[in-house]
């Protein structure tokens, strides 16, 4: 494996982070300082050294959380809940979210202390398919829907989005659906929702821009009331996961991921 891998694995940061600590020879392999990020090591024989400390691959841990509302996607926070504060009975030491969530969005995410399993997921050369599903205020007309699903621009100077993929499930007034409507999550919308058009769907997109899926529906006119993640690659959401709820992935789950 090499060396830095190895050091993704351990946790001790991310492949931007821990070459340049490689480099400038905090790292050791047997007693020797090791310069270079991509020398080649025996995971199970070489004793590896972080600033003088040995370090070891440990336990792999990968969660699934069904995520509620009102909670930040963070290890810490001085004032705010994070995702970490569900977690019971577990050693959170090490462990991290696979991605972010938005404070007010609900549903799937992983939490490892594999970087290796963070980097795979989050690398957009991977093109991990992530699935939403949303209530918005608003209509699509045919032409939005196909620029949704064939790329728009989300942002001044930003590339256009990548092909995603689009299902919708309700299309009304709210007055008529408003009994289906989960309640809404998102209060930063000014307009009233009485008299207005809704909409329902999924949204499938390979990418991880910043409030994407907000921002793509607001470039055709459409402000999202409703955000839940439905899936990651292969993996949906344990449905009989309430909310704020916790498992641990199975390996089959785990290597599904990676595949
Ligand atoms: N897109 C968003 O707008 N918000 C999320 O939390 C995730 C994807």
């Amino acid at each position: 494996m090499r060396l830095d891998k190895y050091l993704i694995q351990a946790s001790i940061g991310m492949r931007k982070e821990v070459q340049p600590l490689i480099r400038e020879g905090l790292v050791t392999v047997n007693g020797n300082v090791v310069t270079v990020p991509e020398t080649i090591i025996c995971e199970k024989t070489d004793c590896i050294t972080y600033r003088g400390e040995k370090i070891s691959l440990g336990k792999r841990q990968y969660y699934m959380l069904h995520k509620p509302a009102g909670y930040i996607t963070a290890r810490s926070d001085a004032e705010k809940a994070t995702v970490l504060d569900l977690f019971q009975n577990v050693n959170t030491n090490s462990l991290f979210p696979v991605g972010r969530l938005d404070k007010d969005t609900e549903g799937l995410l992983f939490l490892t202390n594999d970087g290796a399993f963070d980097q795979f997921l989050m690398n957009p050369k991977c093109h991990v398919e992530k699935t939403y599903f949303f209530w918005a205020l608003g209509s699509l007309s045919e032409e939005d829907k196909a620029a949704l699903c064939n790329g728009l621009s989300i942002g001044e100077g930003e590339k256009l989005t990548k092909p995603a993929r689009l299902t919708i499930v309700r299309e009304g007034l709210y007055d008529v659906l408003k009994e289906e409507i989960i309640s809404p999550i998102i209060c930063k919308v000014k307009m009233k929702p009485e008299g207005q058009p809704v909409v329902a769907g999924y949204l499938t997109i390979s990418e991880g821009r910043k409030h994407q899926v907000k921002r793509m529906l607001k470039a055709v006119g459409c402000y999202i009331i409703y955000l839940k993640r439905t899936t990651i690659g292969p993996v949906a959401l344990d449905e009989s996961l309430p909310k704020g709820q916790y498992r641990a992935l199975s390996e089959e789950e785990v290597r599904s991921l990676l595949d």
